[in-house]
């Protein structure tokens, strides 16, 4: 009788890979993960498409940051280098998605560039992107994943991308991402700090804010996008079953790190059951609408799932 059924297919895995370690470190702020080295992390995804998991998302962490965050759109980046050996080991037997942002290379810390008076400069980033996209579609992208939201990156990089010869290339765009308390273990995951302790509210949306996620997803679609997603995914459930219904393209959520974290804290205190929290919150995203989840819980999850 069950209406929903979450499917090891609705998987997709988020994976942090570090530039110059030498092996694998522990992410204390989400258990069970790990900064991989190169090697470390194709052993994961290999685990990974064992157990039936067949997309991944990446986030590259260099060894050195600067103002234009450079790593993100060097074909000698750590996520580029990753894409290569990826797609040479694996094939077709993964999808590759990398996250395409620069706050993972930037000194400072935000998702853009700045401008002299210190604010992201949306249209100087949206160069930035262009080259980034180009960067991982060239090393074996097989979707590329702009989450900074920029006002018009989407449809700059679909542009970059076809320019390129790369028109076979999608893009998953973080559509409706939300200016959320609930990254912080990301940061801790990506080594993202940023400057001054200042915030992402200038390009991420106001968490009072419902009816603005419909625009955005209408602009992004319109620019081309492939797949929307609505980030974080279990705090805005009305978000993600308002694009479910005013979109035919397939919807993805992001159950992000705090929202895995909270339910591994709470399952060590003995507060709650942990795995029964984790397969109900995952039901709620797709019941929802969603299509597809991007979840740290995707390995430890599958092996309890049907196909
Ligand atoms: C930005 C980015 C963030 C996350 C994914 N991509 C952090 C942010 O916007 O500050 C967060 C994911 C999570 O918390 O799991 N590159």
């Amino acid at each position: 009788m069950a209406e929903t059924r979450l499917t090891t297919a609705d998987l997709i895995a988020p994976l942090f890979v570090a530039e110059e370690i030498t092996a694998p470190r522990p992410i204390a702020s989400l258990p069970g993960h790990f900064q991989h080295t190169l090697d470390s992390l194709v052993a994961e995804v290999t685990a990974l498409v064992d157990l039936g998991v067949c997309a991944v998302t990446l986030f590259g962490v260099p060894a050195t940051k600067d103002a234009v965050g450079t790593g993100a759109s060097d074909p000698g980046g750590i996520v580029q280098v990753t894409l290569r050996r990826l797609s040479e080991e694996l094939g077709d037997a993964v999808v590759l998605i990398p996250d395409l942002c620069l706050d993972e290379y930037t000194d400072h810390g935000h998702c853009g560039v700045l401008d002299a008076s210190g604010a992201v400069d949306n249209d100087e980033t949206l160069r930035r992107y262009q080259a980034a996209a180009v960067a991982q579609a060239a090393a074996g992208a097989d979707l590329v994943a702009p989450s900074g939201m920029m006002d018009g990156q989407v449809g700059a990089i679909r542009a970059a991308l076809d320019e390129a010869g790369h028109t076979e290339v999608g893009i998953l765009a973080y559509s409706a991402k939300y200016a959320s308390a609930l990254y912080g273990p990301f940061r801790e995951a990506a080594d993202v700090e940023i400057v001054g302790g200042g915030d992402r509210r200038g390009y991420q949306q106001d968490p009072a804010n419902r009816r603005e996620s419909l625009l955005e997803v209408a602009l992004d679609v319109e620019q081309g996008a492939d797949i929307v997603m609505v980030k974080p995914a279990l705090t805005y459930l009305d978000v993600i079953a308002d694009v479910a219904a005013s979109v035919d393209v397939p919807i993805a959520a992001y159950h992000v790190s705090g929202e895995y974290s909270m339910i591994k804290a709470g399952h060590e205190r003995g507060w709650i059951d942990g795995d029964a929290v984790a397969l109900e919150q995952l039901t709620a995203v797709k019941r929802a609408g969603a299509d597809m989840i991007l979840t740290y819980f995707a390995g430890e999850i599958a092996g309890r799932l049907d196909a």
